[in-house]
């Protein structure tokens, strides 16, 4: 029988991995002794062995035939190595997202013994170091143009923790709907159309997504995406427009009401997901027709001898103002304005200049640009939709480089990471799952490991590996993780 070496079991591709002396039997059972504030790593072990009919039974002292968890100060928060001896497996981990993604790679390697064809599965022996590259590794979900429900969400941050993504960014207002609920809303309901009652968020299942995802070391970034993509919101409240009889999508920025308001809003966002660090503001694809027109925009410009697009920043500026007092990081996505001050840019156009823009300025930079990172896109000529936009197949996403045109060290530290988006104009709530399914490995490894460091031959050999073991499966469909109260 033809035989594969270990590194083949493994998606990311890990920073380091050598072979060792001999060979380690998954022999049942196998004792695990894990550290008490990390039980939960440990069931997940025992879980996740057991999908590829190996028995794990905790212990509390260990000798042949164990598996040890156990916290190495010396590394970093999600930084893990792995050592394989005969009859013994170690793994260390700096922080508990470390732990969990190392509990993540140790069920590839029981996928891969348990495809070695032995009777009694087995490994080769080896030592792993690994750590990602970006501490951003995200998903963008747009709960506004298609609602997710809480279900489907945390089907979502499953499948995110076993790829070892990070960051789920929800996309909760857009002209069609706010799908966060706020007080307001109980005479005034902001709709562009179709928004039924259960298509919003309650306050109690915006902090159980934010609980279950903290549980998979994901956090959530929900945004509030001003000063455009607002007409259903205008609609029912126009007093917040330049022309409450002209309406476009565009909230007045000139108005002290809707800073007023806004801040209001960003205040019940915190009080409603208390746990996020960043809050988006959106930003982008906003038409100045309003702003020119209208007299108090005009005055503003006038006496601040601001252009419309300065006026916009100097507003965008304002509100992430107020994020900031609230203790949190704004997020804006490039627009044609300049990047307000003290913001995350989130780059999602085909343009050098955004990039460019956001770096002459000093922010932080996520990649999102859309021919790499936009997975509404079609996966290929099959979709309905594949004549109206353009393909993005998984080796688009794998050969992308997180650093745009820029190599790693042109690039510097403000980079920060990648996030796919997943807008929902043409996907349904029942595709949400296939459309990241088919794509997310090369994502993880795209986030995880760095663009010197990868082959996309070896990535499809791995892929394939780990699709025929079933991994694959249990890692998108939940099962690795599931069946259990932490589920
Ligand atoms: C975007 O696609 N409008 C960020
Ligand atoms: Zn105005």
């Amino acid at each position: 029988m033809k035989k594969f070496p270990v590194p083949y079991a493994l998606l990311p591709k890990p920073r380091s991995i050598c072979l060792t002396e001999g060979t380690f039997a998954f022999a049942a059972p196998l004792r695990l002794r894990v550290p008490e504030e990390w039980r939960l790593h440990g069931e997940r072990l025992v879980h996740a062995f057991s999908l590829f009919g190996m028995k794990v039974v905790p212990a509390e002292r260990v000798g042949n035939e164990s598996i040890e968890i156990l916290r190495c100060e010396t590394l970093k928060e999600e930084a893990f190595g792995i050592s394989v001896v005969p009859g013994r497996i170690e793994l260390r981990a700096g922080g508990s997202a470390g732990g969990l993604y190392g509990v993540v790679a140790l069920s590839q390697l029981a996928a891969a013994a348990a495809m070695s064809g032995e009777e009694i599965p087995c490994c080769e022996c080896c030592e792993i170091e690994d750590e990602p590259e970006f501490r951003w590794r995200g998903i963008m979900l747009d709960s506004v143009r298609h609602f997710q429900r809480v279900d489907v969400v945390r089907q979502v941050i499953r499948m995110m923790a076993a790829w070892r993504l990070r960051v789920l960014h929800l996309h909760l207002t857009d002209s069609q709907g706010w799908r966060i609920r706020m007080p307001w809303m109980e005479n005034r309901k902001p709709e562009g159309g179709g928004n039924r009652e259960r298509e919003v968020y309650s306050p109690e299942e915006l902090l159980e997504i934010a609980k279950f995802a903290s549980k998979f070391e994901v956090e959530i970034v929900p945004e509030i995406d001003i000063p455009g993509h607002q007409l259903g919101f205008l609609r029912c409240c126009p007093e917040y427009s330049c022309f409450p009889d002209r309406l476009s999508g565009e909230l007045c920025i000139s108005s002290p009401e809707v800073k007023r308001f806004l801040t209001g809003v960003l205040q019940e966002v915190v009080r409603q997901i208390p746990s996020c660090r960043f809050i988006h503001l959106g930003g982008d694809e906003t038409e100045t027709s309003n702003w020119e027109a209208c007299p108090s925009c005009r005055k503003l410009m006038r006496e601040r001898n601001l252009s419309v697009r300065e006026l916009e920043r100097q507003f965008m500026t304002e509100m992430c103002g107020v994020v900031r007092s609230l203790g949190r990081t704004p997020i804006c996505w490039c627009s044609d304005a300049e990047p307000p001050e003290g913001a995350v840019m989130q780059a999602w156009r085909i343009s050098w200049s955004d990039i460019g823009k956001a770096r002459i300025a000093g922010c932080p930079i996520i990649n999102s640009i859309s021919q790499n990172f936009y997975f509404d896109f079609p996966l290929d000529e099959t979709d309905p939709h594949a004549s109206a936009m353009p393909i993005l197949n998984e080796e688009g996403i794998y050969h992308s480089s997180p650093y745009f045109f820029l190599n790693r060290e042109k690039a510097g530290n403000e980079f920060l990471g990648v996030e796919a988006c997943l807008w929902t104009e043409t996907v349904p709530e029942w595709r949400v799952l296939r459309k990241l399914e088919t794509r997310i490995q090369a994502l993880s490894e795209c986030a995880w490991t760095p663009v010197s460091e990868r082959s996309h031959g070896d990535f499809l050999f791995r892929r394939m590996r780990l699709e025929n073991s079933a991994w694959t499966r249990f890692a998108n469909n939940g099962q690795l993780f599931g069946g259990f109260p932490f589920s």
